[in-house]
């Protein structure tokens, strides 16, 4: 959930800003891009250089570097991060917070920040029990920020009780968990076709075709960060997921294909049928090697079930279709046909015309047609942007 996450976590005066080096480099396990802020009261916890070793980032603790005379710009700072974290809060830090009190680069940044903040506290039982902090609290949720509640325990005061930050591990964990629960297709379940099929001729031969994969891998991959339960049932292919908890199922052939997509698209809120499935396979196959015996030779072939026509017969109401179409010739029409004919929610259009579309290529350039013709062209997109553009229009229609 933290891959590629712009993290800024902002360090405030407390003991609890030791377990701040733990909570970088977990971040930064997690395959986030963290940055600090630190209060100046922080650096007598925890050194910039500890936290600037572990994030591989500078870290900033004051307005102007002494020694250049340069600013440090608290609004960049504030609009590059996708979350701002601050951990921990100090209840000092979380009074300014709340007052919109300005008097440090970490709380410019904070009221530069345009993304979600999140603030773990951290202080004594009893200034964690006070009015003035339960109002400073409720003021900073009332602004949308989110509390990273503190644990019980003993306190750096020798008291026991609440006041303790989360440890690192939760803080991550919250973190993740809350960026989880927000994504649009969080419990979505869907299917999701990719690559060739290998059509048998004999024990070492086949027909096949040139498609890599790396559409279906891009749409499958997306999904998953958008948070869907992503089973990608993927052909002979050398591609491999970002994600770990996508559910990949290997087939060979057209057959072996439509009996994985049977299987699982009742289950489905959704299926993307991307793979270049083979429209005819031999008739019959060899048990042994074919001997070049013959001076001609030629292939019986029968037509394969078309899978994704046979889902739109059985789709239900809430089942969302999505098809490809590759085209060399009047492209659009063939594909409203195709859209009709297997009575699709979703076409996607590429046409072989356009150079840098279709198989192999990094790139794609298509054109997406639902159900009510409405169209959308985009323009030559590496297979990653152009994934994006595909789920944002499928979000839309689940
Ligand atoms: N498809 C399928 N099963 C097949 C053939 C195609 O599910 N046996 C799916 C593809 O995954 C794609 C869509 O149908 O999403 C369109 O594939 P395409 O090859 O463009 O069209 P066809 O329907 O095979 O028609 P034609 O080859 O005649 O253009």
């Amino acid at each position: 959930m933290l891959e590629g996450k712009k993290i800024l976590l902002g360090v405030c005066g407390s003991i609890a800003a030791y377990k701040s080096a733990t909570l970088v480099r977990l971040l930064v396990k997690a395959g986030a891009n963290v940055q600090v802020v630190m209060t100046s009261d922080s650096t007598n916890f925890i050194t910039p250089l500890t936290l600037s070793t572990l994030s591989k980032n500078p870290v900033y603790h004051e307005y102007f570097k002494a020694e250049t005379g340069e600013w440090n710009n608290h609004v960049e700072l504030g609009l590059w991060a996708d979350i701002m974290v601050i951990a921990p809060a100090s209840a000092n830090t979380m009074a300014k917070m709340a007052g919109g009190l300005v008097d440090n680069l970490l709380t410019a940044v904070y009221l530069s920040a345009k993304c979600q903040v999140y603030f773990a506290p951290a202080m004594d039982l009893d200034m964690w029990k006070h009015n003035a902090t339960r109002d400073n609290i409720s003021q900073l949720q009332s602004f949308g920020n989110i509390l990273i509640p503190p644990g019980s325990g003993e306190l750096a005061s020798g008291l026991h009780g609440e006041g303790r930050m989360a440890e690192p591990e939760e803080i991550v964990n919250f973190l993740a968990d809350d960026i989880r629960k927000k994504l649009p297709l969080v419990n979505k379940r869907v299917m999701v076709t990719a690559g060739p099929t290998y059509e048998a001729i004999d024990p070492v031969r086949f027909i096949g075709n040139h498609s890599s994969g790396k559409m279906g891998f891009a749409i499958a991959d997306e999904l998953a960060s958008l948070g869907a339960s992503v089973t990608l049932v993927a052909g002979p292919t050398a591609q491999k997921s970002k994600y770990h908890n996508i559910k990949r199922i290997d087939i060979t052939s057209a057959a072996e294909m439509l009996e994985a997509c049977l299987q699982h698209f009742n289950q489905s809120d959704a299926c993307v049928m991307c793979a270049a499935v083979a429209d005819y396979t031999p008739a019959h196959v060899a048990e042994q090697k074919i001997k070049k015996t013959e001076e001609q030779f030629s292939i019986e072939l029968k037509k394969t079930t078309d899978i994704l026509k046979t889902l739109g017969k059985q789709k239900r109401n809430n089942q969302v279709l999505v098809g490809f179409a590759l085209e060399t010739n009047n492209e659009e029409e063939h594909a409203i046909e195709k859209l009709k004919k297997k009575n699709l929610d979703l076409i996607v259009l590429n046409s072989l015309n356009d150079s840098g579309a279709g198989f192999k290529s990094d790139t794609n350039k298509v054109t997406l047609i639902d159900s009510q013709l409405n169209k959308t062209h985009f323009g030559l997109k590496n297979k990653t942007e152009v994934a994006r553009d595909i789920c944002a229009k499928l979000v839309e229609l689940m």
